[in-house]
């Protein structure tokens, strides 16, 4: 079966508590439970992760036997070198998410040192900014639905 990975980088574990006016009130569990629904409907093995240490979030991405790798790389995205490199040193497409839109936000926010090394980009969503990273994973997967 095919598989997907998710990531959840640093301070996604607080989801529900942290500054819900610009990342919503769902859980991380909620948010996961969601995944989880998705992937099973479409047929799909998902595993997901969360993790606040940088290399922690590297070994996860390069040990992966996953087909895709969806993450939100948190703070990190903004700077995380180590992190951009793991994605470019895997064969795999990487598709970056974000639940706010980082380029309406704060300057520092508006650069992704992922987003160079990524299939591609969904922010601004909220959790919907996973889902439909999910349903776009799905679609690489399988390309005869994505006509
Ligand atoms: C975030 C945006 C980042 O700038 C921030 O540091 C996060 C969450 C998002 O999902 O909108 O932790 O990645």
């Amino acid at each position: 079966m095919a598989k997907v990975q998710v990531i959840h980088g640093p301070n996604l574990n607080m989801l529900g508590q942290r500054e819900v006016d610009v990342y919503g009130e769902n859980s991380l569990d909620e948010i996961n439970a969601s995944l989880a629904a998705q992937a099973k409907a479409a047929g799909v093995d998902l595993a997901t992760f969360q993790s606040n240490h940088e290399g922690e979030i590297v070994d996860v991405i390069q040990q992966s036997d996953a087909d895709v790798i969806i993450i939100n790389p948190g703070a990190y995205t903004h700077y995380s070198v180590a992190i951009r490199d793991a994605i470019a040193s895997i064969k795999k497409p990487v598709i970056e998410v974000h639940l706010s839109n980082i380029y309406a936000r704060e300057d520092f926010r508006k650069d992704s040192v992922i987003a160079p090394v990524a299939a591609g980009q969904i922010a601004g969503f909220g959790p919907d900014s996973y889902y439909l990273a999910l349903d776009a994973a799905i679609r690489r997967l399988r390309p005869e639905t994505s006509a």
